[in-house]
């Protein structure tokens, strides 16, 4: 099978006024379909950056990356942000819900975004919220759950759309330990289920041992 991600001599330079920061300088490696991978390298090393890079969300200063097969950084804005909602979900440290909406409402945005209707929205973000633990919580609003179910409400919402790709950024890292595994454990049953590729950034050795590879970022690449 084709590689779900695969990056190729991604560089990735900052300037800050006159200086360049050089913060990835060659970074090379795929991810199949269904595959889980950690990324682990010390505060301000990349990580954030490189997950962006893959989302679409910034361009790489050099080499080339492509998801499921696509060169994301040739489509246009629009192709993109729609392509971005249909092939990958996002999973971050915070969970950006919106305090306004429950749960229900908040997990079934992503496929309103793609024209379903409200009906067929909900039905799907109530199967994913009980199969996140949260069935008896659908019409709470954010301020009404805890860190831990908040964060569990958010990988919800990155699966509605069976996305290829999952990228967490630090995804349990404002949680205590026993949320984090629970948080992780759902995390990789929906990657079983689906066959979704995930790609944890984590501070976490405990996390990183649960991923089939881990990749370390150091001096703007992986030292495997
Ligand atoms: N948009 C940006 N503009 C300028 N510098 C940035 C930007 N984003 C990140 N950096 C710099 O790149 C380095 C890596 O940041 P980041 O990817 O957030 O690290 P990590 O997630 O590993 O802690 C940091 O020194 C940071 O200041
Ligand atoms: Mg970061």
């Amino acid at each position: 099978m084709n590689n779900m991600i695969e990056c190729q001599h991604i560089k990735k330079t900052f300037l800050d006024g006159k200086i360049e920061q050089h913060v990835l300088t060659d970074i090379n490696f795929n991810v199949q379909p269904g595959e889980t991978v950690a990324i682990m390298g010390a505060s301000g090393s990349g990580k954030s950056t490189l997950l962006h890079l893959i989302g679409g969300l910034d361009k790489p200063s050099a080499g080339t990356i492509n998801i499921a097969g696509k060169a994301i950084h040739t489509l246009s804005e629009k192709e993109r942000c729609q392509w971005r909602n249909t092939t990958l979900g996002f999973v971050y440290q915070f969970h950006h819900l919106l305090p306004e909406f429950s749960l229900l409402e908040n997990v079934a945005i992503p496929l309103l975004l793609q024209h379903q209707t409200i009906t067929q929205a909900e039905e799907r973000a109530k199967d994913l919220l009980a199969k996140v633990g949260l069935g008896d919580k659908l019409h709470r609003r954010i301020g009404e759950v805890s860190g831990g179910e908040r964060q569990r409400a958010a990988i919800a919402r990155a699966l509605i759309t069976q996305p290829g790709c999952v990228l967490a950024d630090e995804p349990t890292g404002n949680l205590d330990h026993d949320n984090a595994q629970k948080i992780l454990d759902i995390m990789l049953k929906l990657n079983q289920d689906f066959n979704t590729s995930l790609i944890i950034v984590t501070h976490d050795p405990h996390i990183a041992h649960k991923m089939q590879r881990l990749l370390l970022l150091e001096n703007g690449m992986f030292a495997e």
